[in-house]
């Protein structure tokens, strides 16, 4: 009767323990209790070590040692001669309920501890092997052998329990422990190959800066090398001393109406590449512009040989206005289109001053929609394996000093960015024809105007 009250008593504070702790302060408690409740001296909770390579364990390391109410320092100790040898062995309690050290001589531990009374449980993995073992240890016989083996039994599974318990969780945060740190390497990573994306962008932006502005500069030596050309000769000619009134009167115009037309560019150079570009497009008579700008520099020639030769053709339908976002941007592709035939023609007459008659031919003709602006030159032509690289930037067959390689691409850049379209076909010393498309209509009659 008293024994089922004690064993009735110590399920109530297992029940107790079991509701307010866990882990290591869940054992700790047990122990203590257990021996309370019991009253025996020695309770001990270790787990076992695999000391030798065939995984027999042969040595206890003790994790909560209780002596008369007190925990005291953990040992670790050998197996042999002792009665937890027996107990690893098993699976159940072995109990030796009184004189326990004559039955094991060897054991010292029993000896220093004064031990009458043993009992021991293992407490196993789920695939069986050992963990550890629960040992309850007095200096008296052990009273009712029964109870202390259910006790032990249940207790050493519960104890079990708790110690697997505790092994998920300590993997649980090593791993977690790993994955931190993986994540933090990954982190670190991350933030070094993001430093050195920077980086390389850095110096790529740097590159590309320099490369805008040598293009830039190239552009601007193209455009004002034509007008700064004109005004040059004329200054040259209003030097000449006996220089007639109208003569010298058409050399102060050149160069005040191209003194003005290198202004101009720059004003527009600038307003491009301030990226201002007008929303809506605007009408120009593009058959007066065209006019204008081969007069101008069919004039202008300084190569007086070719200049005498040169045969101009024009067909250009008059009043044909043109439909254009930017018109000054449209004149330097008239421009830069009738240069490149004056010096095909230049180079090719250079060579065959007997046989050969240089031509320009400039057509205008004008669409439902959109009209049509070719020039044409028997000059040197293009090879056909270079005919699609003239409009890349910077390609040219001339010498340096005399061509940037920037006129076509400049002229394909204004022709796009005012809807319109270029075309070039040409025959290796036959001819070279460019023409142009843009929107545009022409306007006969006086009150459309
Ligand atoms: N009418 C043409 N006849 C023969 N070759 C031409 C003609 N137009 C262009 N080309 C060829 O295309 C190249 C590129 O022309 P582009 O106008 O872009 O540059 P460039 O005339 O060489 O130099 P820049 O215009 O800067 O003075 C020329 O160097 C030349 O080889
Ligand atoms: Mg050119």
């Amino acid at each position: 009767m008293e024994n089922n009250l004690r064993a009735l008593e110590l399920l109530k504070e297992i029940y107790n323990v079991d509701q307010l702790l866990s882990g290591k302060e869940y054992i700790k408690e047990l122990v203590h209790r257990i021996a309370q409740i019991l009253k025996v001296k020695y309770v001990m909770v270790g787990h076992a070590l695999e000391t030798n390579p065939d995984k027999n364990q042969d040595k206890i390391q003790t994790d909560y040692l209780l002596s008369d109410g007190k925990f005291i320092d953990n040992v670790v100790y050998d197996l042999h001669d002792t009665p937890c040898v027996n107990v690893i062995c098993g699976t159940r309690v072995n109990c030796y309920a009184n004189d326990v050290q004559n039955l094991f001589p060897y054991d010292q531990l029993l000896k220093d501890l004064n031990v009458d009374s043993y009992i021991g449980a293992p407490f196993l993995h789920s695939d069986g092997g050992l963990i550890g073992l629960l040992v309850i240890m007095d200096d008296k016989p052990m009273e009712d052998r029964e109870l202390y083996t259910s006790v032990v039994e249940f207790f050493a599974a519960r104890i079990g329990t708790e110690y697997r318990r505790q092994a998920v969780e300590d993997s649980l945060r090593r791993i977690n422990e790993n994955l931190e740190k993986l994540a933090q390497e990954r982190t670190l990573e991350l933030q070094r190959a993001f430093e050195s994306l920077q980086q390389t962008q850095k110096q790529l932006l740097s590159q590309e800066k320099l490369a805008t502005i040598g293009r830039i500069t190239f552009g601007i030596a193209h455009e004002l090398k034509n007008p700064l050309n004109i005004i040059i000769n004329s200054a040259q000619l209003l030097e000449e001393e006996d220089l007639d009134p109208d003569s010298s009167k058409k050399a102060a115009d050149m160069i005040y109406q191209h003194g003005q037309r290198a202004n101009t560019i720059i004003t527009n150079m600038l307003r491009q590449a301030r990226q201002e570009t007008a929303l809506e497009p605007e009408w120009i008579d593009i058959s007066e512009m065209l006019d204008h700008v081969l007069d101008v520099y069919v004039r202008s020639l300084t190569d007086m040989d070719l200049k005498g030769h040169l045969v101009v053709k024009k067909n250009i339908d008059p009043r044909v206005y043109a439909y254009v976002f930017d018109p000054p941007s449209i004149e330097r592709v008239l421009i830069n289109i009738i240069d490149n035939s004056l010096y095909a023609l230049g180079e090719k007459y250079r060579n065959n001053k007997e046989t050969f008659t240089p031509t320009i031919q400039v057509d205008l003709k004008a669409g439902p929609s959109l009209f049509k602006v070719t020039v044409r030159d028997n000059g040197t032509g293009i090879p056909q394996k270079h005919l699609s690289n003239v409009c890349d930037e910077f390609y040219t067959t001339k010498p340096a000093g005399e061509g940037t390689g920037l006129g076509l691409w400049i002229a394909k850049q204004n022709v796009e960015k005012n809807r319109g379209e270029i075309h070039i076909e040409s025959e290796e010393n036959k001819f070279t024809q460019v023409t142009i498309e843009l929107p545009g209509e022409q306007r006969l009659q006086e009150a459309q105007l």
